[in-house]
């Protein structure tokens, strides 16, 4: 092999390494970005907000969203539902949530920002099993013509209305948990992270 040769393949080997290593800086550079904006597994398990569309929620409808591991229900509440909902104070262990966990701006009788939209932690306050969703007029034989719509744990029986208020004489000792949460929109709500004081 020639001088001229040699020269010719370091060149080349020269020009390679310079575009691989160059291609590894703007990748290197890429990724703080990426990684800024984009919250890891890890810190979404550790608690980042969960945006929710409620745009297809019915009447009468529950869904169910996963925050910090833990189901987060929101019920669209009908006027029929909101209506029964002062009835039931008298049969409720704490009706007006004053020993029960909820966000300052939910400590109000519907306990919630918007009437129509109950957002509140699907774990029963006993002993954290998760209870079932009972519709108003499909409480049965079990709970009674009375029932208004509500949540019943099949574990040791405990019952909430459709506040996340529980009842008197089950073991829950307190309400359904309120997380944080707040309106992108009229139909967008973002779980996990308080209302920011002046927004809808
Ligand atoms: S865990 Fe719900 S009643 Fe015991």
């Amino acid at each position: 092999m020639s001088t001229e040769g040699v020269n010719q393949s370091r060149r080349r080997f020269l020009v390679a390494s310079t575009s691989v290593v160059g291609a590894m800086g703007v990748a290197a550079a890429a990724y703080p970005f990426v990684a800024y904006w984009q919250p890891s597994a890890k810190a979404q398990a550790a608690g980042a907000p969960v945006e929710v569309d409620i745009s297809k929620l019915e009447p009468g409808q529950r869904m169910t969203v996963e925050w910090r591991g833990k189901p987060v229900w929101i019920v669209r509440r009908t006027k029929e539902i909101l209506e029964a909902l002062p009835t039931l104070n008298t049969t409720l262990r704490d009706p007006e949530s004053a020993e029960s966990l909820q966000p300052a701006y939910a400590k109000n009788p519907n306990r919630a920002i918007k009437d129509e939209y109950l957002v509140v932690v699907g774990i029963c306050t006993h002993l954290g099993c998760s209870p079932n969703y009972v519709p108003l007029g499909e409480g049965g034989a079990a709970l009674g013509s009375s029932w208004k719509g509500g949540f019943f744990c099949p574990c040791h029986g405990s019952r909430f209305d459709l506040a996340g208020r529980v009842f008197q004489g089950v073991p829950a000792p307190t309400n359904l948990t309120i997380p944080p949460y707040n309106y992108l929109s009229d139909t967008r709500i973002l779980v996990g992270a308080d209302k920011v004081e002046g927004a809808a």
